[in-house]
């Protein structure tokens, strides 16, 4: 069989508006997987990526917070079949490098991606955001990028757990450690923020405090689980924390922007031995100074969240169940769905702060 031509959102150069082109996508090779693109949601990184924050590899075939179903595998492909309702993960771990054979998967040092490449016409190479690439009708994978989930539940809402609702979640359960009784406190309410928040709701925090700039993140925050509200352009976010609780500051601080100030402002609103969580992305020119003493001094720890330290093996069907036993509202985060064209505007409503998340559906 020759390559398949399809439909896919590229980001052809730096700050470019992105362009819908006709990619060729492969027979999946051995290892491999052609999976049928169902929705995927326009995360934050796919606006890092087009506007270069991430690496100058372009053209990027972007999206990877996507869902879909299995097409065909390459040889040697055991785990999922044609027909398989999978979760694409940027995560599919090696079983061989220092951190998986020390039992810490999550941390893998050598994901797998596909091996061949993703092409324009012209057969120039695209690097597929988070070597996903599913603002597409179609894309290339390897096999262990697809995580089998209840086919029941729908796509739009699954994808979103393939990124930054899976980050934010695990940003505060898995990565903050956040248990029953905590005080938490998310900084920037955007996709993952809020997913934090319904993390922390989850683990039975009895404080969770959200702070954004901009009200309508606020209101739809509390919806989500934030028992307190701060608007931090109003208020001093450290001083309204510390008030919150008792004037100490949360267990848990969840940095969710990816800005040396809003680190800051998670460095000291966190209580003296508490955890800061840094999820957020920076750019490569963000610098951040503190003094030394105080991160000696006030304890704790100070982590950062890749992808929430998740497992997808363990944590999507795990949480694509709990949704459709209605104990955590993935639905919520669904603001939109939105045609393949319309990733452009998505990225304008998003920079607006108009939606949590818009999703392409196909
Ligand atoms: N670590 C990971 O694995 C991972 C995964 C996905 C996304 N991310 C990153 O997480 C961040 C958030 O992503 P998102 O999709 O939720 O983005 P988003 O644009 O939907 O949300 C960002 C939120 O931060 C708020 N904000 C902006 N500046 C602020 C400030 N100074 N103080 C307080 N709030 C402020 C905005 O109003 C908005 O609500 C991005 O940097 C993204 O790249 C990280
Ligand atoms: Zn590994
Ligand atoms: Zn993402």
């Amino acid at each position: 069989m020759a390559a398949q031509q399809v439909r896919g959102v590229i980001a052809p150069g730096k700050n470019e508006p992105v362009q819908i082109r006709t990619i060729l996508i492969p027979d999946p090779g051995p290892g491999e997987a052609v999976v049928k693109v169902q929705a995927c949601g326009v995360c934050h990184t796919d606006l890092h990526y087009k506007q270069g924050g991430i690496s100058d590899d372009y053209p990027f075939l972007l999206g990877h917070e996507a869902s879909g179903v299995v097409e065909a595998v390459g040889e040697g492909v055991t785990d999922v079949e044609p027909g398989d309702f999978v979760i694409l993960n940027w995560r599919a771990v090696c079983g061989q490098c220092r951190a998986c054979l020390r039992g810490r998967p999550w941390y893998c040092f050598n994901t797998h991606n596909a091996q061949q490449k993703m092409t324009l016409e012209d057969g120039t190479e695209l690097s597929p955001a988070l070597g996903i690439g599913a603002f597409a009708d179609k894309t290339l994978v390897a096999a262990g990028q697809c995580t089998k989930v209840d086919p029941s539940v729908s796509p739009a809402v699954a994808g979103l757990l393939g990124c930054g609702v899976m980050a934010g979640i695990g940003a505060a359960i898995n990565t903050g450690g956040v248990g029953r009784g905590d005080s938490v406190a998310v900084i920037g309410c955007g996709g993952v923020g809020d997913a934090a928040i319904a993390g922390a709701n989850l683990a039975g925090a009895a404080k969770i405090i959200a702070v954004d700039i901009d009200d309508r993140k606020l209101d739809k925050a509390r919806t989500m689980g934030a028992t307190h509200t701060v608007n931090s352009k109003e208020t001093d976010p450290v001083e309204a924390i510390r008030d919150l609780t008792g004037g100490f500051g949360a267990d848990v601080v969840i940095e969710a922007v990816g800005r040396p100030e809003t680190y800051k402002q998670a460095f000291y609103a966190r209580d003296l031995a508490g955890t800061v969580v840094l999820v957020g992305v920076p750019t490569p020119e963000m610098k951040l100074e503190l003094p030394l003493l105080d991160v000696f001094g006030r304890g704790g720890s100070l982590k950062s969240s890749w992808y929430g330290d998740c497992l997808p093996s363990r944590d999507f069907p795990m949480l694509v169940d709990l949704h459709q036993q209605g104990r955590l509202d993935l639905a919520a985060f669904v603001t939109e769905t939105i045609e393949l064209d319309a990733v452009e505007q998505a990225f304008d409503r998003m920079h607006q702060g108009d939606v949590l998340r818009s999703v392409v559906v196909l």
